[in-house]
């Protein structure tokens, strides 16, 4: 496997045999988001660079194309575009915290790391042990970079991040396929937990989860999204405030501008239409008080 800054010619794909896939319904949902970051990824004018996505597609044995399709430019944009938003805040946190921990729950096989490495950051992967195996099977680990293995709502993880450094917990891709309490639950241990802190996570419209748990989720080539419980309308962020009293700040993070008609203008334009924008995806940043609210 290589290391670090190596880069993907000596990566995951270089001279070896493709790497077979075992997992679940909901941890192989880390196939979905790795193929359309790829996908993308492979444009000369990709609104994401990410090399890394590009090998492992390569280098793992999977119907990729059998079962999300191949003319699907829409999708890989918008999860590139989504992706996107979380790396930029990502580095605007290691802008004003060169030495601080970023926390990545259920990473799955995201190669955000490498997109934003300041070559100081502290990197802690929370993730199922099976999807866990499979990035240490094809995925380099630098010394700034450690593993949890354990679902996100069990908080042993949290002993693992150094109180000294700043905190950034991020759930890209994860909070939809928990229960509703448990995601509530979830933003409010971190709360507690890592006062001056921020938390960035997406959340999916209320329409797009009802189709989930309807079943009509579906690609042509038979690949079926798992139900995602928790969804949250960008436009009841608000209620996010309501998890704990040390939560002070709840934000909407625009997407980046995208290529073509509809991610250049017509998306974020219509985000700041009353009622239509309030039904998109969104991504949240959440910021944490120092904690004396708590001690009133
Ligand atoms: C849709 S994938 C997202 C992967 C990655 N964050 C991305 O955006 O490409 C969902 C990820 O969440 C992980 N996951 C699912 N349930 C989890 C849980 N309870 N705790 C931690 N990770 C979980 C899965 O194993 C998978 O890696």
């Amino acid at each position: 496997v290589a290391e670090p800054g190596t880069g993907p010619a000596n990566g995951p794909a270089a001279g070896r045999a493709r790497t077979a896939i075992d997992l679940d319904e909901v941890p192989a949902t880390l196939l979905w988001t790795l193929y359309h970051r790829a996908f993308e990824a492979r444009r000369p004018d990709a609104v994401l660079h990410d090399p890394w996505a590009v090998e492992l597609v390569d280098a793992i044995d999977y119907p990729f194309e059998e079962l999300f399709g191949t003319a699907v430019g829409g999708r890989a944009q918008w999860q590139a575009l989504r992706a996107r938003t979380f790396d930029q805040q990502i580095r605007r946190f290691l802008l004003a915290h060169p030495d601080g921990t970023v926390v990545a729950l259920g990473e799955g096989l995201e190669t955000q790391f490498w997109r934003v490495d300041n070559g100081r950051v502290r990197w802690l992967t929370v993730d199922l042990p099976q999807a866990l195996r499979l990035r240490a099977r094809l995925l380099p680990s630098g010394e700034r970079q450690r593993t949890a293995a354990g679902p996100a709502q069990d908080l042993r993880w949290m002993d693992e991040v150094e109180q000294s450094r700043a905190v950034l917990v991020t759930a890209q891709g994860l909070l939809m396929y928990l229960p509703p309490p448990q995601v509530r639950d979830l933003i409010a241990a971190c709360a507690q937990r890592f006062t001056g802190a921020s938390m960035l996570f997406d959340a999916v419209p209320h329409w797009f989860s009802r189709r989930t748990l309807a079943g009509t989720m579906r690609t042509e080539g038979g690949y079926r999204s798992p139900p995602m419980p928790w969804a949250m309308d960008a436009d009841q962020q608000r209620r996010v405030r309501t998890a704990h009293p040390n939560i002070v700040e709840v934000r909407n993070l625009p997407m980046p501008r995208g290529r073509g008609g509809l991610f250049g203008v017509v998306l974020p334009l219509l985000a700041h239409v009353p009622v239509v924008g309030g039904k998109r995806l969104s991504v949240v940043l959440v910021g944490f008080g120092d904690g004396t609210a708590l001690e009133k």
